[in-house]
């Protein structure tokens, strides 16, 4: 990890009820150290946030959104602005994800402008790229991440990168159960890294932290971690019960 603080981050997508959600992060909370060796964070959903990071305070738990728009305001119905977040206490917020790139059809050009936002209100953003099972099995991942990279971090400079955070989730791993293999997350992680060296430079390069998504588990975080260039993880599934986020939390006990 050449450094780079260790950052895992649990997006609970739509689950959860709200004492639920309260429940885990009073939990979370109190296994926390103080923050210095890792960094831990929660991405739930926006109709918690103000609850759920009234919970956090004075911990240091980050908490984020799952998705912004990048319009400050406006007639955008069912959309919520980057201050709206803030307001709410969000520090941070996901940028890209495969279920909104996906699901919801969100153009690629999207992310550069919401990444661009993040860093202008403060909010500190997680671009998520990856590849779907057809463009692995075409040769087609690194082209994909590169379009991806080029969208998402078009309008960055490279002292910026300090705040950014790139999450490598390639999408045939994603709730599956099915995980990349050390080549595979290795070879796409390194892929990621040299873009970043090419394109914004080497500190930039060195500095940013690259997390690994898809069916991250307890009994398979400590390998990931193991794989050069992988930073640390986006979880899905297993952060939303104890028993299997704070294992991954704990990746190192
Ligand atoms: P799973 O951990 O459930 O596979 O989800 C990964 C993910 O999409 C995190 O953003």
């Amino acid at each position: 990890m050449d450094g780079r603080k260790p950052y895992i981050a649990g997006n609970w997508k739509m689950n959860l009820d709200r004492s639920h959600a309260l429940d885990l992060i009073k939990t979370i909370k109190g296994r926390l150290g103080d923050g210095n060796d890792r960094e831990v964070a929660i991405f739930a959903p926006s109709v918690y946030l103000a609850d759920v990071s009234a919970v956090a305070q004075g911990s240091p738990l980050g908490i984020g959104a799952q998705n912004f728009h990048f319009e400050s305001e406006g007639a955008y119905t069912g959309e919520t602005s980057a201050n709206m977040l803030r307001e709410v206490g969000a520090d941070r917020v996901l940028i890209g994800h495969s279920e909104r790139r996906h699901i919801f059809r969100e153009p690629n050009d999207w992310s550069g402008r919401k990444v661009r936002k993040a860093l202008d209100e403060a909010l500190l953003p997680i671009l998520c790229v990856g590849e779907k099972l057809e463009e692995r099995q075409a040769n087609r991942t690194e082209r994909l991440l590169r379009r991806q990279l080029d969208a998402g971090l078009c309008d960055v400079q490279p002292e910026e990168m300090r705040r950014v955070t790139i999450a490598y989730e390639p999408v045939w791993a994603i709730g599956t159960g099915e995980v990349a293999t050390p080549e595979q997350a290795g070879e796409a992680h390194a892929f990621i890294r040299k873009w970043i060296h090419n394109k914004l430079g080497p500190e930039a390069a060195e500095l940013t932290r690259i997390l690994y998504g898809g069916s991250v588990k307890p009994d398979n975080i400590r390998g990931l971690l193991a794989i050069e260039d992988v930073d640390g993880a986006l979880v899905g599934g297993a952060s939303l019960k104890p028993d299997s986020f704070i294992p991954i939390i704990e990746f190192d006990q």
